[in-house]
């Protein structure tokens, strides 16, 4: 892309400028260093080894050869690592990942779980001898496969109001369909990599996370170190979309580099990957809804059932979505857990709201059709008043401007509603629409920013940038509110030393930490301009937002936004092209066109990706993946990208003082229902399992 180069930026204005990476000519020329990239020396090397087998126990480890290999320093496993204390809940909420509490005990609770870890002086001596590791098992039956039909936890999160069955009978019109997701993983362009060393009677840990404050305050609780015993750096991260948290590899790396008083570094593969970083559930959600005639809603029922392993539930919750978007008389949800012998699933980008639009928004669709009502037109027939569950009031909700932007530059006006007409060749041709929204909240953040002499400032704050742009936002943010040109403005990142503050998820990040900042900033200038000059060691003014965020008002706060799609399908082959793509958005304040506009942008291919390619397979009898590898495991390529564009309306959060959202995770909401909502139009069936393969399409 080179149309948004940054216009010269004034004193002032900053924010919702375009504005290029601060660090782009570092990471493009290669100076950027990453995890695995940085030198330290007498570093170490460790490789994980992961079990082959899908349940059992590790009978014996055949160790002895392995340490006579050429190179190798030591075998850790679960007969000699350290005791680790995973007995609590962190920060976010939740327990410890099972597979971080490594080499505790025997039991072997899915194929790919961590056994041991070989260290040795090189990469390749490590990898060769990990490789050569015997584990002998006691194998036990597993069960890994999902069908979505018995959920076994009883559950967690449900949400009903009104009477559904009185409802769904006084209704004119029903729905009633199930919709599957497969399983779906993240693979962020970097691996998962660590470094850890002992240094001055610290822990000091170089990473590649989502959250520097975060990694630190779990490493320090499952070592049982004191909070200020450990640093853990992660300057630049190369992708990370939920899967880049405290996991197997950085304790793995802390027990060898104790175990051996030198650095050691773990690196994990691909293959490693898809089974000890988490992934997206597979799901199957019913969804029925009952409507008068006129399309409105009188009954909305949403359950949900994704899977778990045998040691960890993880929900994955997709009914949320219809708790924010649709009223009816009679609203019931749930999302429940079916356990399996499979690994712990994890936040993947838009958990729960990225399959969850997929049903809801693919059955207001099948609800349009029956009614006879464009499918905009019964959206905003739905707009609730208040949350549909909470009572609240929305902070913002510009969803239907949204659909009225949307539709204006689509074309949707000279749309025929009726399917499968639309001929060009061997193509069918359909469009689609669907609605987004994803949460926007705000999480207590700390930041210090200073004045130096030379008239320059230095911000300090653990935030991350996992690629979002968020060093480049943040830099926006502090140059307004010091009012500044953002060249006088270095933001610094990616340590723990900082002090705490919101990790990169939740699309809370950008929003959390420029709350941080802007606090700072602004507090900071109002000191300068009482005069008095910088001294030579600075002026520094710190922040802290746990007070601010938590006296946030009670609201319904999320942004919106409306997705179309055009596709073209090839009903001889079963291909299904999308030929274009639009997302117009309300998600607060935009403070950075330019890689807000890429946020969108990568999420609506996602979208495709979800809707068209992506499935990770698992074989019944190994319980392991047919394919562990990109080769297998489908993901949208350039050839499938035609043009996707996405635009904003003015929507800043009253309550925010930059008035910021997050534009993190919505951008893949609903993109896949609208794909799937426009190969319905084109061809007259729907599709309700993703991805829409070609031999689905047949
Ligand atoms: Mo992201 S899935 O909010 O870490």
């Amino acid at each position: 892309m080179t149309t948004a180069t940054a216009k010269a930026t004034t004193a002032q204005g900053s924010v919702g400028t375009a504005h290029t990476r601060v660090e782009g000519r570092d990471k493009v020329t290669g100076t950027a260093r990453y995890a695995g990239d940085l030198p330290f020396t007498e570093l170490a090397y460790g490789w994980l080894v992961l079990s082959t087998v899908a349940r059992g126990r590790i009978r014996s480890m055949e160790t002895g050869p392995v340490l006579a290999m050429p190179g190798v320093l030591t075998v850790l496993h679960h007969q000699n690592a350290p005791r680790i204390d995973s007995d609590y809940i962190g920060r976010l909420g939740v327990p410890p990942d099972p597979s971080a509490a490594l080499f505790q005990h025997d039991r072997v609770p899915h194929l790919g779980w961590p056994v041991a870890l070989v260290v040795a002086e090189t990469s390749e001596q490590a990898r060769e001898a990990a490789e050569a590791l015997v584990v002998h098992y006691e194998e036990k039956p597993h069960d890994t496969a999902f069908d979505g039909e018995r959920p076994d936890v009883p559950s967690q999160d449900t949400e009903e109001k009104g009477d559904l069955e009185a409802e769904l009978a006084a209704s004119a019109v029903v729905v009633d369909a199930r919709y599957t997701t497969p399983e779906e993983h993240h693979h962020p362009m970097e691996p998962h990599a660590a470094t850890a060393r002992w240094e001055g009677g610290r822990l000091d840990v170089v990473d590649s996370d989502q959250g520097t404050a975060w990694v630190a305050e779990e490493l320090a609780k499952l070592f049982s170190l004191e909070p200020s015993a450990v640093r853990v750096r992660s300057e630049h991260v190369g992708g990370a979309f939920g899967s880049k948290g405290a996991r197997a590899h950085q304790v793995a790396a802390v027990m060898a580099a104790t175990a051996l008083q030198r650095p050691v570094r773990v690196v994990l593969t691909r293959r490693q990957m898809f089974s000890i970083t988490g992934y997206r559930s597979p799901t199957s959600q019913r969804i029925r809804l009952g409507a008068d005639a006129d399309g409105r809603l009188r009954a909305l029922e949403h359950r949900s059932v994704n899977l778990t392993s045998t040691v960890f539930e993880f929900v994955e919750p997709c009914a949320g979505v219809s708790r924010v978007m649709y009223d009816a008389a009679a609203h019931h949800t749930s999302n429940e857990v079916v356990r399996l012998d499979v690994p712990t699933p994890t936040w993947m980008r838009a958990p729960g709201e990225a399959p969850g639009s997929f049903a809801l928004e693919s059955a207001l669709d099948e609800l349009a059709e029956r009614c006879g009502i464009d499918p905009i037109e019964l959206r905003v027939r739905n707009e609730p008043e208040l949350g549909p569950v909470s009572g609240l009031p929305f902070s913002t909700r510009r969803l239907t401007d949204c659909f009225r932007e949307g539709a204006r530059r689509f074309g949707w006006a000279e749309r025929d509603p009726r399917p499968g007409l639309r001929r060009e060749g061997r193509w069918l041709l359909g469009t689609g629409t669907a609605a987004a929204s994803f949460p926007s909240g705000a999480a207590p953040s700390t930041a210090a920013v200073t004045a130096q002499a030379d008239g320059t400032f230095t911000v300090r704050i653990a935030a991350a940038d996992i690629g979002t742009g968020a060093r480049t936002a943040i830099t926006l943010v502090a140059a307004d509110a010091l009012e500044v040109a953002p060249d006088r403005v270095r933001v610094r990142i990616g340590d723990s030393d900082f002090g705490p503050a919101m990790i990169a998820g939740g699309s809370m990040g950008t929003r959390s930490w420029s709350w941080a900042v802007a606090v700072a900033a602004r507090e900071l200038r109002e000191r300068l301009a009482l005069g008095g000059g910088v001294p030579p060691e600075g002026v520094t003014v710190r922040s802290d937002t746990s007070e601010a965020v938590r006296a946030l008002a009670q609201k319904e706060r999320h942004s919106f936004g409306a997705q179309f799609a055009e596709v073209a399908v090839d009903v001889t082959t079963g291909e299904v092209r999308v030929r274009r793509m639009l997302g117009i958005f309300a998600a607060g304040r935009i403070v950075n066109p330019l890689t807000a506009r890429s946020q969108f942008i990568g999420g609506m291919i996602w979208g495709i990706s979800m809707a068209l390619h992506e499935e990770a397979v698992r074989d019944r009898a190994s319980g392991g993946h047919v394919g562990a590898d990109l080769a297998g495991y489908h993901v949208a390529t350039q050839a499938d990208v035609p043009l996707v564009e996405a635009d904003w309306v003015d929507d800043p959060d009253p309550d925010d003082p930059v008035g910021i959202k997050g534009v993190g995770e919505i951008g893949i909401v609903g993109a896949a229902a609208a794909i799937a909502n426009a190969v319905w139009h084109a061809t007259g069936v729907r599709h309700r399992s993703l991805p829409i393969r070609p031999d689905r399409v047949l």
